[in-house]
């Protein structure tokens, strides 16, 4: 476990959508969070010495019988407690409040006026805008509660405890529509918390060095899987700093690649960061096993076969190799039921193609597993990776394979790979590549009319998919300029041999997914 300077907030979700946003917010003011199930005992949240809890909303409400609960003697711990939302009515209810529906339900914009302007609501306007979304509200106030702040409608919009360090909020901090929002948690934080805000992403790197050195024996290697995409470049990276050239990475070029993916991944990791990169080119043996192959999930399996063929191959060349890096993030934990969160964790759908099976027979070293994204990112950019691999829009383990429909040759690869290529380079001069979350071209098995010329051209469609989306769960589809997607499509068909004419996908998800395969 590394350090984290002693200070920690954990953060109870009841189920919150917005339980990994808290995370984040609390992070970025140098705290280090973790989420955790809301039923966990009393007992044992004194054991893991938090600074602070913090109560998520939930879509629930806290009088129907089956509403998630806290152990009431969490209240009496003496750690300061900041309820937000259906987590200051857990509170308020466990305190003795009566909540019920609100006449005037609040969704979206609310202003709130402060009451008292110290403690968790120093140093904020004394009428600001916040970000509101329940149904229900505290009714009576209890004798030991003070309200903090009230709306037209909610009189109790921020609480507070006479004795207890116990706070709670009806609005959204955590929520960009609240732009005092941080405000509100570095109060919590610093102010009532008593954090020194240390956590950075600086002795993150230090720290992790310092223990995959410790670890990692002086005669084992590391083995580590790169996939091009900045999960996987970042362990490499920082496993690299930790133990040099007892680190040796695979890279798979299943010749479904993206252009000048397997460049970047060369010049980054030899040139750059000078590790043992053995590139396994497995081109022919995945395009011939899936030539004539045109249904989805019979490529995604002959993909994960071969994946995992090639890279035990390689594997078996590395002597002494002990242990398995893998870029595992802290939203994977958390969904797979192993963290804190248990059971109340949502379940996301994983698709594992491109994954590596347990028995492979190595110690796994997880070194991002308690990071975020974004975090992920930072000590990207710290460590030198390049701006381009940081930053890389995510790619699925099958690659191209599921964005040519069809049957799959490597003409119709390339012929997807240029016109992908101009998409991306439009896309990032028009300075929307970080704005958008997902952008690429899609080749279809369909062939239309058209004119060059004098001629009657008889070819391939292309379609545009934009997407953006925090959690890849669902996704609204880019509202990319006209102008932008005017280029992008004259520069296809004038560049791209064999397409004819583009297409913009303008499907969400759901009901339709990301890729198109
Ligand atoms: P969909 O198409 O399901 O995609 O909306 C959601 C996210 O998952 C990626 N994706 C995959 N990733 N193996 C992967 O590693 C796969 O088989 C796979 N299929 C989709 C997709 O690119 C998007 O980011």
């Amino acid at each position: 476990m590394v350090d984290t300077q002693g200070e920690l907030i954990l953060i109870l979700d009841f189920g919150s959508q917005y339980a990994q946003l808290i995370a984040r917010r609390v992070r970025e003011n140098g705290v280090y969070s973790i989420l955790a199930r809301p039923n966990l005992p009393a007992e044992e949240i004194r054991r893991l010495h938090p600074k602070g809890l913090i109560f998520t909303g939930g879509p629930a409400s806290v009088y129907e019988p089956n509403a998630p609960r806290c152990d009431p003697a969490v209240l009496e711990l003496g750690v300061p407690i900041l309820g937000i939302c259906y987590g200051m009515q857990i509170a308020c209810q466990l305190l003795g409040c009566r909540i019920d529906q609100a006449e005037n339900r609040e969704y979206g914009r609310a202003k709130v006026d402060i009451l008292q302007a110290d403690g968790l609501l120093a140093h904020l306007p004394s009428s600001m805008p916040v970000w509101m979304s329940h149904g229900d509200q505290v009714r009576d106030l209890h004798d030991d509660l003070v309200a903090l702040a009230t709306t037209p409608t909610c009189p109790f919009a921020a609480v507070r405890h006479k004795r207890y360090p116990l706070y709670g909020v009806q609005f959204h901090p955590e929520v960009t529509h609240t732009p005092h929002g941080n405000q509100v948690f570095a109060n919590f934080l610093y102010d009532i918390c008593h954090c020194s805000g240390q956590w950075q992403m600086g002795s993150f790197i230090e720290q992790t060095v310092e223990q995959v050195a410790g670890r990692v024996g002086t005669s084992d290697r590391v083995i580590c899987g790169l996939s091009g995409g900045v999960d996987s470049a970042v362990v490499a990276a920082l496993l690299g700093k930790a133990i040099g050239d007892r680190l040796a990475c695979i890279f798979v070029d299943n010749g479904l690649l993206r252009k000048n993916e397997r460049q970047l991944v060369e010049s980054t990791f030899l040139e750059h960061f000078h590790v043992d990169l053995r590139v396994v080119d497995a081109a022919d043996q995945f395009l011939s096993r899936l030539a004539g192959v045109d249904d989805p999930q019979e490529k995604r399996r002959i993909i994960g076969h071969e994946f995992i063929a090639a890279f035990k191959g390689a594997a078996k060349t590395i002597p002494n190799a002990r242990f398995l890096a893998q870029g595992t993030l802290y939203p994977d934990v958390i969904e797979s039921g192993k963290a804190l969160a248990g059971e109340a964790a949502n379940i996301k759908l994983h698709h594992n193609v491109g994954g590596l099976p347990a028995e492979l027979g190595f110690e796994l070293i997880e070194p991002l597993r308690m990071l975020l994204k974004d975090e992920v990112r930072q000590v990207g950019t710290l460590l030198g990776l390049p701006e381009k691999m940081v930053w890389r829009h995510p790619f699925p383990g099958p690659g191209l394979a599921v964005r040519c429909l069809g049957a799959i040759t490597r003409q119709r690869l390339d012929i997807l790979r240029d016109a992908d290529e101009i998409v991306l380079e439009e896309l990032t001069a028009a300075g929307l590549y970080r704005k958008t979350s997902q952008v690429f071209a899609v080749l279809l098995p369909v062939r239309s009319v058209g004119v060059m010329g004098d001629g009657r051209t008889y070819e391939n469609v292309c379609a545009i998919r934009a997407v953006e989306t925090s959690d890849f769960m669902t996704a609204d589809w880019s509202r990319l300029p006209y102008e932008l997607l005017a280029v992008m499509s004259s520069r296809i068909i004038n560049e791209v041999r064999g397409i004819n004419r583009v297409v913009y996908d303008i499907s969400s998800k759901p009901p339709a997914t990301i890729e198109w395969e």
